[in-house]
């Protein structure tokens, strides 16, 4: 049978990294790899009296289909709490209901983006969103970044150079892969820039609430003051992924477009999930859960950095993010973190090599190591092994 495939699937291309990963799946593995949330954290018990009281209230409402905006009680919590926690001023009718904000970075390219359209981005950024963007046909322009994200006056020469860029995507908050956050300055520094090109600018936020030692800094939206700024929130790390529950912050004119797009992907995300959601915020504390998973993921990074100031040989770099899930490795250049995987993997460690969170290639020295989901005495054994495997590419 020959199909002709739209031109997009060009574009797409399957993982060798990925391949490599499902190696991982095997339970003697000490995967530092996914970014997934720690499951014992999840709410099992107060979600099995939750699904019984929505299955009673709401009866085959729960099973129904429901609007595309999302269900409103819920919209209206997640505006109260944006506003409340991050300084923003939006309503219910900012707010549309997402299956993950995965679904907002599909949905933003959709918007935005025609085939050769410029994206900016930090250098690293999000896999996900690379491959979600990817399908329409953009080129990604990296700005550099450091500890305090992106150099400003980078950013200031990729507008100079692409002054018809379309978006500018970021995750300004304990960002994935780096694990970085982005200081006063840089943010004022981007919204200035943004300001004065008219670019959108889309901050994605998953990790904004898993913060783990000062409070956190202003939201990109909370210092918005032109309706530039496209918020993507999620309850995946704060609650559970598998909800598959987010939401995109837009500003009227394409708050209404989001809706618009949503409705051809799946009409609306699932009813069910949503009213769970509501009615776990309605009867429970919601920011105790995110207070216990905090403080966890900060135990978690000690351990983890501890381990590799000891186990790791000098020349290679980490830092010790502030939140979120990641820790970034730099090795010294010249060692391919593909390599290392598949030696590690021979060790049952797993990483994700850092290559990969690079749109236009390279960097192959990097590593993205993940803290969350590994218990304590794990993390210390699988660093000890990453360190002798490291130390086998050194000699
Ligand atoms: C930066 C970033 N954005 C978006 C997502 C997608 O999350 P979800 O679709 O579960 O909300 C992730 C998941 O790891 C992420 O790291």
């Amino acid at each position: 049978m020959t199909v002709t495939l739209a031109s997009r699937m060009q574009h797409m291309k399957a993982s060798e990294i990925r391949e490599l990963l499902k190696l991982t799946e095997r339970p003697e593995v000490i995967s530092f790899a996914g970014g997934l949330p720690a499951p014992e954290f999840f709410p099992v018990e107060e979600m099995k009296s939750i699904s019984l009281e929505v299955l009673d209230r709401a009866g085959r409402k729960a099973l129904q289909y429901s609007t595309t905006e999302g269900h409103a009680p819920l919209r209206q919590k997640i505006a109260e709490r944006m506003n409340r926690t991050q300084g923003t001023s939006v309503g219910a009718d900012n707010i549309l209901v997402i299956t993950g904000s995965q679904q907002g970075a599909d949905l933003t390219g959709k918007l935005f983006l025609d085939e050769g359209d410029v994206v900016l981005c930090e250098s690293p950024t999000y896999l996900g969103a690379i491959n979600a963007l990817r399908a329409y046909g953009p080129r990604f322009v990296e700005v550099p970044t450091d500890d305090d994200g992106m150099l400003i006056p980078d950013l200031e020469k990729a507008l100079a150079a692409h002054p018809n860029a379309k978006l500018l995507y970021v995750i300004p908050d304990f960002q994935n892969p780096s694990g970085r956050c982005w200081s006063l300055e840089r943010r004022q520094g981007l919204m200035e820039l943004a300001r004065k090109h008219q670019l959108p600018v889309v901050e994605d936020s998953p990790y904004r609430d898993l913060c783990f030692e000062a409070s956190s800094l202003p939201s990109l939206m909370s210092l918005d003051r032109d309706n530039l700024v496209i918020h993507l929130g999620t309850f995946s790390k704060t609650f559970c992924p598998g909800l598959r529950l987010g939401w995109v912050t837009a500003p009227k004119g394409l708050y209404e477009k989001y809706v618009l797009l949503k409705q051809g992907v799946d009409l609306h995300s699932s009813t069910m999930s949503q009213l769970l959601l509501d009615r776990y915020l309605e009867r429970h504390d919601i920011e105790q859960n995110i207070a216990r998973i905090t403080a966890a993921y900060r135990a978690r990074r000690d351990v983890m950095h501890a381990a590799m100031t000891r186990e790791f040989p000098a020349g290679v770099r980490f830092n010790r993010p502030q939140g979120g899930l990641f820790l970034w490795v730099e090795l010294p250049e010249g060692i391919d973190s593909r390599d290392v995987l598949a030696a590690a993997i021979q060790r049952d460690v797993a990483f994700v090599p850092g290559g990969c969170f690079f749109p236009n290639g390279g960097h192959h020295h990097t590593m993205r190591v993940n803290y969350s989901n590994m218990p304590e005495d794990r993390i210390e054994e699988g660093v000890r092994r990453l360190g002798s495997v490291i130390r086998s590419f050194l000699r």
